[in-house]
């Protein structure tokens, strides 16, 4: 059944080559300006990846303004003024953020004060209080995971207040996603693990969520086949290329998806989660996946044993249901791989939840922002089984 209305905009130019990151001058010239600044965190420029991008740019006759690589693991509100002061007073036309979603996060929203001025609480929280384009950001990621390059969120950590801050608007879109699989390479297991349950837990959601179009469909569909087929051989082996391209391909992809049809209980979960015990988001969605796959089966099992096929699951002469469950049991059967290689907590009890924290985790998500696109209606009483099934 077609949606009555969806809309799809997808601005972002996408370019993926091995080795891209150090040669951007075809899409610099594009862009047309010369002074870039540079976002980042500490361990991505203990890497050298930091520097290995700025030698390329140097190379090709571009101007490094500044850098600020001081991210923390969650973009908080102080550090994205503290960067943007430093990319205005650096005289930089533009950024290029070099990490992952954190990074990217910070870049976008230090670019909404470098380009705009004003207050960013007061001014630019929310949804769509831009009114005009930004200056040209360029986007490198180094996680297969959140999809941020191509997404026009950027979360940002209020300490003072301990909230999180939601900056939506399609101005946030960066001009350029750079995929390139050198820059993931030296990403550890357990982060390769978790940001890419991410990646499938977005493409998932995303494919069976209410707010879903043909359009999200068809990135959903590939990212899934991308991921499923790539993400246990990126683990256990680092330095295979080409597993690293197709999960930074799938994460885009995923990425492009859910920015479009959102994503459900799942995210609920792994928010209420996060917030609550600080639990990376993705080891929280590796957890829930199967357990939130579940909870909407009723709902979704016509729509998830469509997914058979790009899983490789043999679909012949099989019902919708037994696809359908075929299809969580690859996702079960994904997360045992990862974890017999350490990468991947199975329970929330191996992460330290106590059994007795697990109703204030449905309450959590049942209010969570992503229970109005969750194809199951969210009640507390509903939903904890599930959690305890996670637990
Ligand atoms: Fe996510």
């Amino acid at each position: 059944m077609l949606p009555e209305f969806f809309e799809f905009h997808n601005p972002t130019k996408v370019v993926y080559e091995t080795g891209v990151a150090t040669d951007l001058k075809p899409e610099l010239d594009i862009i047309g300006i010369e002074k870039y600044f540079i976002v980042s965190d500490k361990p991505i420029a203990d890497l050298g990846l930091v520097r290995k991008v700025e030698d390329g740019l140097v190379e090709s006759g571009f101007i490094v303004t500044g850098k600020y690589t001081e991210v923390t693991q969650d973009a908080d509100l102080e550090g994205v003024k503290r960067c943007a002061g430093q990319i205005k007073a650096s005289g930089a036309q533009g950024i290029i953020a070099i990490g992952g979603g954190s990074v990217i996060d910070t870049a976008k929203a230090a670019n909404i004060l470098f380009s705009k001025g004003g207050d960013l609480v007061e001014d630019y929280s929310g949804a769509q209080t831009l009114t005009s384009r930004l200056n040209p950001l360029i986007v490198i990621p180094t996680t297969a995971g959140t999809g941020s390059e191509v997404t026009m969120v950027s979360m940002v950590y209020d300490r003072d207040n301990k909230e999180k801050l939601a900056f939506v608007d399609k101005y946030l879109l960066p001009d350029v996603a750079v995929l390139d699989p050198e820059m993931t390479l030296s990403l550890p297991p357990k982060l390769t693990a978790s940001t890419g349950m991410d990646a499938l837990t977005h493409s998932m959601e995303a494919f069976v969520g209410t707010a879903a179009s043909p359009i999200s469909d068809a990135f959903a569909y590939c990212a899934i086949e991308l991921i499923i087929k790539n993400l246990v051989a990126a683990v256990q082996n680092g330095d295979d290329v080409e597993a690293r391209g197709a999960m930074l391909i799938g994460s885009c992809m995923a990425g492009i998806s859910f920015t479009h049809s959102m994503v459900g209980c799942v995210h609920g979960m792994a928010h209420a989660t996060g917030a609550l015990y600080r639990v990376p988001h993705g080891v929280a969605n590796g957890i829930y996946l199967p357990y939130g796959l579940e909870y909407n089966f009723e709902e979704i099992y016509e729509k998830l044993a469509k997914l058979a096929s790009p899983m490789g699951i043999d679909a012949s002469g099989k019902d919708d249901k037994f696809l359908a469950r075929a299809v969580i049991e690859k996702v079960f059967e994904v997360r045992k791989e990862l974890n017999k290689l350490d990468a991947l907590p199975l329970r929330l009890r191996d992460i330290g939840i106590p059994k007795d924290g697990l109703e204030a985790i449905a309450e959590g998500a049942i209010n969570d922002g992503t229970s109005f696109y969750n194809p199951r209606e969210m009640e507390e009483e509903t939903l904890l089984p599930y959690i305890q099934k996670a637990y």
